[in-house]
């Protein structure tokens, strides 16, 4: 009965929260978004974070991301600030090629608008709509989309230190004249490491340490400026990593002769571009390997959202969890990422800090496209046309009122509760107070009192 009533009231101040907050201003409102590349969930739970998890207690956690198919770098960052699959955005992979232009981009590449202007991100729609951002070498940051460029941006520079990144932003943010109120920072870490020793190395123990350290200095940076506490900081990734072995490889080159087709993308996801009849290639590899499945691209699973895209390839191939596809020979790495979404190694964490969102709050998943209508909503932009769903991340925000299942089972157990003792109480008062409960007694004392002279006479 009492936690049905702390639950009842706690849920209409929230409400009444929520409808009074509605009226603030979103001019202060700022927001940083990280990537740690290839920062899978459960490294969490496996290894010690001190500084992340100090934002953590004091902010949201999303456990598990689902992010887009192919769980590559590329299209994943693109889908976080667009909220689009990557067939609606047109970063269908870190390597494409495009048949009418006859166009090439690869991760070396990547200056031409031409791949990303069939989405607009979120740094411009934030400039279109009055305000100034900044991108530290977040993928498609020094890329010129729509005409657009960030109002300050860093050439993609891997020599560029995490902290020289992070001492740009502040800059930005803290710039007296034209401050930015949205940053995008990327680093490449634990990607690299998770490539090169696989996702159950002590090197990847080790650089794991280090990624601490610099989410550290990035705290440490937001305190000194005194940013800490107005900025909303989003850390988040692109995808996780899975670990590979020499024993788990599947040759190409054992089923099909090269002269056949063209690789467009490698693995684990190969994008095959046939040179003569689409049918005979699929024939050829088809069967190649039970450890791989091959798609004609129409027949892509729907749940992939990886088909409506000319520079989606004719047949795609996708190697199981940890299985590596080459032409022939050996695996030149042992993590590797890419992968089917649905698997839990793929997916990267969210942690979010700041005057917007919840403290302490938990929660298990929500998809990596549903960050940009979070990220529109905070800054208070109009969305672009998108596949998120702001619904799913609404509970991240203070602002939003929101009842967890915990409440929710505290609300149904205490009306329950109410219910069963409202019946009771009725049920009794009805038995002693009812006229046949008395008709009742008086037949009885009938009975038994044959010879009272009142009711004989
Ligand atoms: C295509 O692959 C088959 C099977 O390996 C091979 O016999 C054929 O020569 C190849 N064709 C071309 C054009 O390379
Ligand atoms: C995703 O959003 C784009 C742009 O609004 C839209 O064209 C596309 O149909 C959407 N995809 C799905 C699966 O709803
Ligand atoms: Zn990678």
């Amino acid at each position: 009965m009492q936690s049905f009533w702390v639950y009842f009231l706690a849920f209409v101040s929230g409400f009444l929260e929520c409808h009074c907050n509605n009226a603030t201003s979103n001019s202060e409102v700022r927001l940083l978004l990280v990537s740690f590349d290839g920062f899978r969930a459960d490294y969490l739970a496996q290894y010690a974070f001190p500084n992340l998890q100090k934002m953590i207690a004091d902010g949201a956690h999303v456990k598990h991301v689902t992010n887009v198919f192919v769980t590559k770098t590329f299209p994943n960052h693109y889908s976080i600030v667009t909220g689009r699959y990557a067939e609606s955005h047109g970063i269908v992979a870190n390597h494409m090629y495009d048949a009418a232009t006859k166009k090439n981009f690869s991760i070396f590449a990547d200056q031409d608008q031409f791949w990303w202007n069939e989405a607009t991100p979120i740094w411009i729609t934030n400039q279109q709509q009055g305000h100034k951002s900044g991108g530290a070498m977040w993928p498609g940051t020094d890329v010129s989309i729509h005409n657009t460029m960030p109002s300050y941006y860093l050439k993609y520079d891997h020599n560029v230190s995490f902290s020289k990144r992070v001492d740009h932003i502040i800059q930005w943010f803290s710039n007296s004249t034209e401050p930015i109120n949205f940053g995008a920072l990327y680093w490449e870490e634990p990607d690299a490491t998770g490539h090169h020793y696989g996702p159950d190395s002590k090197e990847l123990g080790n650089m794991l340490k280090e990624v601490d350290d610099r989410i550290g200095y990035l705290i440490d940076q937001l305190q000194k400026t005194g940013l800490w506490n107005t900025v909303n900081v989003i850390i988040t990734s692109d995808h996780g990593m899975a670990q590979c072995s020499a024993k788990k490889v599947i040759e190409l080159d054992n089923c099909i002769g090269r002269g056949n087709y063209t690789r467009v993308t490698y693995s684990p996801v190969t994008a095959i571009l046939p040179h003569a009849n689409i049918s005979n290639v699929y024939e050829l590899l088809l069967n190649c390997d039970s450890h791989m499945k091959v798609y004609l691209k129409e027949d892509i699973p729907e749940r992939f959202h990886y088909k409506h895209n000319e520079r989606i390839q004719p047949i795609l191939l996708v190697a199981d969890e940890g299985w590596t596809i080459v032409q022939n020979g050996s695996i030149t790495q042992l993590g590797d990422h890419g992968y089917d979404n649905a698997l839990p190694s793929m997916h990267p964490l969210l942690v979010a800090h700041g005057p917007a969102f919840r403290k302490a709050y938990k929660t298990n998943t929500i998809n990596s496209i549903d960050v940009y209508p979070l990220m529109c909503h905070i800054l208070g932009l109009k969305e672009e046309s998108n596949n998120g769903t702001f619904a799913n991340v609404r509970c991240l925000l203070i602002s939003e009122s929101c009842v967890s299942l915990p409440d929710v089972i505290g609300i149904v157990i205490g009306s329950l509760m109410v219910l069963v003792t409202l019946s009771c109480l009725i049920i009794l008062m009805k038995k002693r107070g009812s006229p046949q409960r008395a008709f009742a007694r008086l037949q009885l004392q009938d009975d038994d009192d044959d010879d009272d002279p009142l009711i004989a006479g």
